[in-house]
């Protein structure tokens, strides 16, 4: 019996490094997941290597309302109902010095982390009951500041006030809502905020830099990020909500 046995699990960002690896855990647990991205061709490869009947793919935008509406009702069609949201879509946005940075630098970012995680637990939230979990991944970069890194920094913020207020008011229907902030990851998606990063302290090596500044000496790998967001689906966390867990190596420490 896995620590997931049935339960049906929406995963946005599934095809995506941290959440295709969450995927593969869960799925290995005994839950069923609906993955969400953007390109159905990314979504039919991170599909290919999970068992058929446990594994619904839905190309969805969750900045968009009627989109995530549709992958939400194709998931209880299939299913019936949601025990947890995993809200892990995200880009990564401008880095630049605040002088240079866009006007709407911030508008793309918030789109996804913001808007994007509010939309999916407004439109899921009707379909998940008691026992529920909701699991937004925010970041280290919603802990603490990082020059040149505004619009994530500040919508990985922002996440925090949205985990904090769901887990309010959820709280009496029995529905956990907790968040996850992630250390570096040893992935596509961290290399190029540090290749990006790495002008702005004149050209010195980000990641060299960020391994030094890691008391475990290393990023993370997305499996790990994957237990950790295993352990907030779970009942193992079943007296844990509006709370934030850190998977840092001890960088935040
Ligand atoms: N990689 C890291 O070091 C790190 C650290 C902390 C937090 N995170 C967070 O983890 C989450 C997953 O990131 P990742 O490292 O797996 O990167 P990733 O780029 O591999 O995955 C992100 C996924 O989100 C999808 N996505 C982007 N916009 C979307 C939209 N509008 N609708 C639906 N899907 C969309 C992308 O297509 C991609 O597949 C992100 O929220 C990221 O901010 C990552």
């Amino acid at each position: 019996m896995g620590m997931l046995q049935d339960k049906i699990c929406v995963i946005t960002g599934g095809s995506g490094s941290i959440g295709l690896a969450t995927a593969r855990l869960f799925v290995e647990q005994g839950a069923k997941v609906a993955l969400v991205d953007l390109s159905a061709d990314a979504l039919a490869q991170a599909a290919a290597n999970l068992p058929e009947q446990q594994v619904l793919t839905c190309v969805g935008d969750v900045g968009d309302p009627d989109q995530t509406r549709s992958f939400i009702s194709e998931a209880v069609a299939r299913w019936g109902r949601i025990d947890v949201l995993f809200c892990n879509a995200g880009n990564s946005g401008v880095i630049g010095g605040i002088e240079d940075y866009p006007d709407d630098g911030l508008d793309t970012v918030f789109r996804v982390h913001v808007r994007g995680a509010f939309l999916s637990c407004k439109y899921a939230l009707p379909h998940m009951a008691a026992g529920g979990s909701v699991i937004i991944n925010s970041s280290v970069a919603g802990l603490g500041g990082s020059p040149g890194i505004y619009a994530y920094c500040t919508a990985k913020h922002a996440q925090i006030g949205l985990m904090r207020s769901l887990a309010k008011e959820l709280a009496g229907r029995g529905i956990r809502v907790n968040s996850l902030h992630p250390g570096p990851v040893d992935n596509a998606f961290q290399t190029h905020i540090e290749d990006s990063f790495s002008p702005l302290i004149g050209g010195a090596d980000a990641t060299a830099l960020m391994n030094s500044s890691i008391p475990l000496g290393r990023h993370g790998k997305p499996e790990e990020i994957a237990q950790s967001a295993l352990y907030l689906a779970s009942d193992m966390s079943s007296f844990t909500t509006g709370s934030m867990l850190v998977v840092d190596g001890g960088f935040t420490a």
